[in-house]
């Protein structure tokens, strides 16, 4: 039997402490992932949730051991007191999600990027030789008079047309394009489906930034963020790699970010908890449609629990989950995923000259190398092995200097990304001397490599250009997050995605019907075609087709 919410008002009168009803009563949701986007679900939903006098019962099942998913801290020398960013390390200022949680959390913020050191030097290679370096220490991307001396106006340009692009994107955190159902009507209502349609080629010789200035430095800034090279990445994620200055990381993990969101959600947290299943509650309806949800543990204990809402906050085709009949009524597409291999690992010796081609001896060895095709590289190949060219890799990165524990000797902390592994003959050829097969060699007093850790990643989508986007709705009130990775993929889209799913799941509850847009009409105004849409808050916008 089904009890009303009047009925229940009724019976807790007499019956239940006040209590007890909330908790009888409370909307349960599951939220299946703890990343960047699961966590800032649960976050938002308890602040909206409170806000509006809604009662839900959240529930985070993460299948791994920890909170922040693809956001994760590895430990150099397995030191807790060393820890390095294996997946995502940087966001900007302008991630208002993250740099707001960071702030509320009492988070320690701390510059990303540069290698902290008198000797640094950023150097882009294209396998045959290095087409720009510059003082890795001072600027970051944008070392303007250096930049404009070597390519004119070009650096300017791509700078204009990035902020102009990025305003459009945040216009996406404020009503009326605040909440959304449809991603893809939002894309293209703030014209961004313009910018997504076209390669990050196009889109920058459509704007008259130069040829080379693209070739050389924003491809190196899509190959070190997304493994792609120009040709192959859509034109939004080009503008986001080439993101303002003032990076920024969570001093000890960004991952924290997560956690912190996780706890003050006041979800029941299930770690180590894996989802196998979701299944519809047969002669279920909206409002009231009901799933199962099962899990196994670590233990491999499986358990069954009922839920009203779902949301999955996970690349579907990664997660294993398998869903029954009429669960997901809008298929979730199967998407091109890099895999990406990092590799983080620490050494006393520093890159050899002769590897890139310089004098041997020289005193100019960049220490942080990203990459750009050769002028006699096909670039056809997106990711993987033929896209990375002549270089063979899209990074390798001094992160700083660090103290081997063991030895207490210095040394210098690496990461690098690569299409494949890193071999022992690779690293032998870096350095200039002979790694061992086993690469960390504990026989020896002094190894080459002293602490080597590898690890794959799907990262990221391989970014093509496309002009439609997965929906957040993809079932009788179940949400999924991400659809947003193909538009943009970073933590903080992830968590806006989390956010928005928040706001739509609160406004169902209460039988608001947010999130949509109507088109109204369309005309001119001031000699360009525009069409004007209505928002759920009733407010008439225009937008320039
Ligand atoms: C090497 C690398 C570098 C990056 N650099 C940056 C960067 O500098 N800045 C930036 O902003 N972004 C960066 N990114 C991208 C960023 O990490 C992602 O966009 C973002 O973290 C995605 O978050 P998510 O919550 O959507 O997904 P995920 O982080 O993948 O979270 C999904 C979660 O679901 C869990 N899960 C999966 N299956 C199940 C199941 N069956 N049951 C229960 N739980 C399950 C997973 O364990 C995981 O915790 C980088 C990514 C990589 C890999
Ligand atoms: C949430 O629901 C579970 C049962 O599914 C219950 O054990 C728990 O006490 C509830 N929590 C709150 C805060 O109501
Ligand atoms: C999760 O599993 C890991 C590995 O088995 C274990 O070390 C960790 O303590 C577990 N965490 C929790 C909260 O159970």
């Amino acid at each position: 039997m089904k009890l009303s919410p009047r009925l229940l008002a009724g019976a807790a009168g007499l019956l239940l402490t006040p209590a007890a009803y909330a908790e009888a009563s409370a909307r349960r949701i599951a939220v299946i992932g703890a990343g960047a986007a699961g966590a800032s679900t649960a976050y938002h939903l308890r602040q909206f949730a409170d806000a509006d006098g809604v009662a839900v019962n959240i529930t985070l099942f993460e299948k791994t051991g920890h909170i922040g998913g693809r956001t994760l801290t590895a430990h150099a020398f397995n030191d807790p007191h060393q820890p390095v960013e294996l997946g995502a390390s940087i966001f900007v200022e302008i991630n208002e999600i993250l740099w707001n949680a960071a702030a509320d959390f009492s988070l320690p913020l701390q510059p990303a990027g540069g290698f902290d050191d008198d000797a640094a030097l950023l150097g882009i290679w294209d396998g045959d030789r290095f087409v720009y370096t510059q003082d890795d220490r001072s600027s970051g991307w944008w070392n303007i008079v250096r930049l404009l001396w070597t390519y004119g106006t070009a650096p300017y340009r791509a700078n204009k047309l990035m902020q102009a692009t990025i305003q459009r994107f945040l216009e996406l955190y404020k009503t009326p394009y605040f909440p959304f159902r449809s991603l893809t009507t939002r894309a293209y209502e703030l014209e961004l489906t313009f910018v997504t349609s076209q390669t990050g080629q196009q889109f920058l010789d459509a704007n008259n930034v130069g040829a080379r200035f693209s070739h050389d430095i924003v491809q190196a800034s899509t190959r070190v963020n997304y493994a792609s090279n120009l040709a192959r990445i859509h034109g939004l994620d080009a503008m986001v790699a080439l993101a303002p200055s003032g990076a920024s990381q969570i001093r000890g993990g960004n991952w924290q970010i997560f956690d912190s969101m996780a706890r003050a959600s006041g979800a029941d947290l299930r770690v180590n908890t894996s989802v196998g299943h979701l299944d519809k509650v047969p002669g279920t309806d909206p409002p009231s449609t009901k799933y199962t949800v099962k899990t196994t543990d670590a233990a491999g204990v499986e358990a069954e629990k009922e839920f009203d809402n779902v949301v999955l906050a996970l690349p579907f085709q990664f997660s294993g989950i398998e869903a029954g009949d009429g669960v997901l009524q809008n298929a979730i597409d199967e998407i091109p995923y890099v895999q990406l291999h990092v590799t983080l690992f620490s050494s006393p010796l520093q890159f050899s000259a002769e590897f890139f081609g310089l004098p041997a001896g020289s005193k100019n060895v960049p220490t942080t190398v990203l990459t750009t095709l050769a002028d006699d590289d096909d670039d056809q190949g997106s990711s993987g092995a033929d896209g990375s060219g002549k270089a063979g890799f899209f990074s390798i990165s001094t992160l700083r200097r660090v103290v081997n524990p063991n030895t207490l000797r210095e040394e210098y902390l690496y990461k690098i990304f690569s299409p494949e592994a890193v071999t022992p003959a690779f690293l032998s050829d870096l350095f200039g001397v002979d790694v061992p097969d086993t690469f960390v060699d504990d026989t020896t007093e002094l190894p080459v490599i002293s602490w080597y850790y590898p690890h794959i990643f799907h990262s990221y989508p391989k970014a093509l250009p496309r002009v439609t986007f997965q929906d957040p709705v993809v079932g009788d009130g179940l949400y999924y997050t991400s659809g947003i990775e193909s538009f943009i993929s970073t933590m903080e889209t992830s968590a806006l995605m989390g956010k928005n799913v928040a706001r739509l799941i609160v406004d169902d509850i209460q039988g608001l019907t947010t999130g949509g847009a109507v088109l109204m009409e369309s005309g001119e105004k001031d000699g360009k075609e525009t069409i004007y849409v209505e928002s759920e808050k009733n407010q008439k916008v225009a937008g320039e087709l």
